[in-house]
């Protein structure tokens, strides 16, 4: 019988999706830096239909690339051009399946949109504190296989600090049901951890258990102007010093990237005025009063404003205002597609050699490509920078797409210099898979690939991302 019947047995006939028109929204990525073709997007709606399709692919030898939400930003959801693959979407398997209060646990489904499951925390009187410009569309599965990052890192750590049990449906289609609500289980390997942040090439993510913590109940937004990334660090330094754990989020972005913001959005005002030479969104929260929180931050501010780290500050008055910050920060991602197509590094380094980093890497990427321009934007907190090029004012997209890999090499090489990492938070996916070889040692790249050979001996699972394949000797 033929794939695409066998498939429809198995999800129901009109969860096999074949007409091209239904397929096109699946075969792109969020960025339109990428496309792809499929055998078929295959939507399941359960974990035992999930296990059906991989044991079906798995005899037939078909690749299968798992997606959530695709909003991706290294390709890691996009199928190759061939058309063999099948897009496995898990967007129908959607449930909240329980919340537990008194456990401060959540169990959902892989493909509960972020957005949806912050609300169910709230509604339940906990807070759930993952945090992306991408919310609205990303689902938990894509932020397991993707451990995401966002704003709150700083105080509540990446994914794979917010999960406490995982359910996966391997290549051959069994079922792990590790649905625990552990805080402590000391039993073995870490299956866990290794499946989150694996990208789709081990298994495919169908549930998790969630932690959930304490709703803040009082924030403190600053929007502060400073002169660069080491004001930035030593501002960091002090707040966190007056402000410990109440500190949840400082997001830098330079002077470039304000400007480029107030170019695509229209309702983005800055709120000191002119664009300063680089700015931070600083947030404190915190189960106390929200006066007291104030009132810390503006002590903390004061005393960087005496000893000229801050240029100007300005603190949100009310949840409105504190919204319309938190706006243009995440205005960023959208103004930089609308600018054009941006060579993006997703970069983290030891935070005392961030402000080294962007200097050494403005340096040499305008010595390379003179007129190049680095919108530089981030988790600071968490060392980790968006560190974009754009092409020199009137520069074709060809020709800047011809420079970009030697750009990619430097800024990697600036990062590997300084014990960094060449992707914080979005992935290799297919962007930085040939960057593997030059950025990871030997051994790191054999273990990965055993472990790849161990969960998927055919390699079916996501083809062509995070691993590059090895080289024939
Ligand atoms: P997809 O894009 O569908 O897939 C991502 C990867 O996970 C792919 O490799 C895919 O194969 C795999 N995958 C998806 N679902 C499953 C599953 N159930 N089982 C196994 N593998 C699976 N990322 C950050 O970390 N921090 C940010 O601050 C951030 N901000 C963003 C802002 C914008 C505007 C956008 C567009 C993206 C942003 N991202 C950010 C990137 C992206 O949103 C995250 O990587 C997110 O976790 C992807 O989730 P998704 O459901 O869209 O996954
Ligand atoms: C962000 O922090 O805004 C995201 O990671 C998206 C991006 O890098 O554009
Ligand atoms: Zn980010």
């Amino acid at each position: 019988m033929d794939l695409v019947a066998r498939l429809a047995d198995i999800v129901g006939e009109r969860h096999v999706l074949v007409d091209a028109e239904a397929q096109a929204p699946f075969l792109t990525d969020w960025l339109g830096k990428y496309r792809g073709a499929a055998a078929a997007i295959v939507r399941p709606g359960s974990t035992e239909e999930v296990a059906g399709v991989m044991t079906l692919c798995t005899a037939r030898r078909i690749p299968v690339v798992p997606q959530g939400g695709n909003t991706s930003m290294s390709g890691g959801a996009t199928p190759d051009m061939s058309g063999r693959a099948i897009v496995l979407s898990l967007t129908r398997m959607n449930r909240i399946r329980a919340v537990d209060p008194i456990g401060n646990a959540m169990t959902v489904d892989a493909g509960a949109v972020l957005a949806k499951v912050q609300e169910a925390a709230k509604a339940a009187g906990r807070f759930f504190p993952l945090s992306l410009g991408a919310e609205g569309s990303c689902t938990i599965g894509g932020n397991l296989a993707a451990n995401a990052g966002g704003g709150a890192v700083l105080r509540y750590g990446t994914m794979r600090e917010l999960t406490l049990g995982l359910e996966v449906v391997l290549p051959d289609g069994r079922i792990w049901d590790g649905l625990t609500a552990l805080r402590k289980d000391n039993t073995g390997y870490a299956l866990r951890d290794l499946f989150i942040g694996s990208e789709g090439t081990l298994c495919v993510i169908t549930g998790a258990v969630l932690k959930l913590f304490p709703q803040p109940l009082a924030r403190a937004t600053a929007f502060v102007a400073l002169r660069d990334a080491n004001a930035a660090l030593s501002l960091l330094s002090s707040v966190r010093a007056r402000c410990g754990d109440r500190l949840t989020a400082f997001e830098f972005m330079t002077g470039a990237c304000l400007s480029l913001i107030l170019k695509h959005s229209a309702e983005a005002r800055l709120p000191l005025g002119a664009v300063p030479p680089a700015a931070v969104l600083i947030e404190l929260s915190d189960t106390d009063d929200e006066l007291a929180l104030t009132e810390r931050l503006e002590g903390a501010l004061a005393e960087a404003v005496e000893t000229e780290i801050v240029l100007d500050a300005a603190i949100a008055q009310d949840g409105v205002q504190a919204k319309a910050f938190w706006r243009i920060r995440e205005g960023v991602s959208e103004a930089l597609v609308r600018e054009g197509k941006a060579a993006k590094h997703d970069v983290s380094v030891p935070v005392a050699a961030m402000a080294d980093f962007v200097a050494a890497a403005d340096a040499a990427v305008i010595a390379a490509a003179p007129g190049v321009r680095p919108i530089v934007f981030g988790h600071l907190g968490d060392g980790n920078l968006h560190y974009n090029l754009l092409p020199r004012m009137g520069q074709s997209d060809a020709d800047f797409a011809a420079l970009a890999p030697e750009l990619t090499r430097i800024v990697h090489d600036e990062t590997c210099k300084r014990r960094g990492s060449i992707s914080a938070e979005h992935g290799i996916g297919q962007l930085r898979v040939s960057e593997m070889p030059r950025c990871k040692a030997p051994i790191e790249l054999d273990l990965m690939r055993s472990l790849k050979t161990l969960f998927d001996p055919h390699g079916l699972l996501n083809p062509g991302k995070l691993l590059p394949a090895p080289v024939e000797n």
